[in-house]
């Protein structure tokens, strides 16, 4: 057992979606988001910009005495943890598209993967990307312009459907049956993919394996708190950008939570 928090990072208010599951399948747990919305889109960004706000980001973290700390951002993970691993002992939990999930689903054996620049240019995307894609076509697609909308809370606009139909068509056209979400972002966008996607299409995001992943790591430390006597963790959201869009992407949220902007 240990009261630090966990620490979650994204570019910006993104990796929320990673958060719900976390705090939902480890209710015990405090958590500590930080989301780098200034320095929004990572994607765009080249490997060492992306490194280099990847440690201030853990930084700050680990000063704040998390225990262990997700990157919640796909950019982050395929650019940066490596680099992050030889810097840091303090457990690191990465995400990366759900290509396995994916293929060992897929009956049209194609599969759609959209996600930044950032990721699907990176060494890591590639090398996971060819480790699972065992007689699987996998379609990449950049999804430019996403992140942004979304960090202006545009989930449901016409701008989002547009973009949205320019990307998903190529894929469609070839046939895909699975849509792997390669930015934790995009989870947002999923009640209007359901809208526009064919219903036998499945959509894949990694919340949930983070979440189990996160669990296990902390059970193998000796640092996971559970259990009824425990009180429900406690969650502080830090932001660097709009205040007010992070609380609106949090409102359905019923455990107690507090969240504020901070120049960092
Ligand atoms: C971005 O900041 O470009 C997207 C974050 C992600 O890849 O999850």
């Amino acid at each position: 057992m240990n009261k630090g928090p966990i620490g979650i990072f994204d570019s910006g208010i993104g990796g929320t979606s990673i958060w719900r599951e976390v705090s939902r399948m480890l209710p015990n747990e405090d958590t500590l988001y930080l989301a780098d919305s200034k320095n929004a889109p990572y994607g765009e960004r080249t490997k060492d910009q992306i490194v280099q706000l990847s440690i201030k980001n853990v930084e700050f973290l680990k000063n704040k005495g998390c225990k262990l700390i997700i990157v919640a951002c796909n950019t982050a993970t395929t650019n940066a943890i490596t680099e992050l691993r030889k810097l840091y002992k303090i457990p690191l939990i990465g995400i990366e598209p759900a290509i396995k999930p994916a293929a060992l689903n897929s009956k049209t054996k194609t599969v759609g993967v959209l996600a930044t620049k950032g990721t699907l240019s990176s060494a890591l995307f590639h090398h996971t990307s060819e480790n699972h894609a065992n007689g699987i076509t996998v379609l990449e697609q950049e999804g430019t312009g996403l992140v942004e909308l979304i960090e202006q809370g545009e989930v449901y606009s016409d701008r989002t459907r547009e973009l949205l139909q320019k990307y998903l068509e190529p894929m469609l056209k070839k046939g895909i049956d699975q849509l792997v979400l390669g930015c934790t972002h995009y989870p947002y966008l999923i009640p209007l993919l359901k809208e526009m996607l064919p219903k036998n299409i499945r959509i894949i995001d990694s919340g949930e394996g983070v979440a189990k992943q996160t669990k296990n790591i902390l059970q193998k430390y000796g640092l996971f708190n559970e259990g009824s006597s425990l009180p429900v963790g406690k969650h502080q959201f830090f932001t660097n950008g709009d205040v007010l869009i992070l609380k609106d992407f949090l409102k359905d949220i019923t455990v107690p939570y507090s969240a504020q902007f901070l120049d960092f």
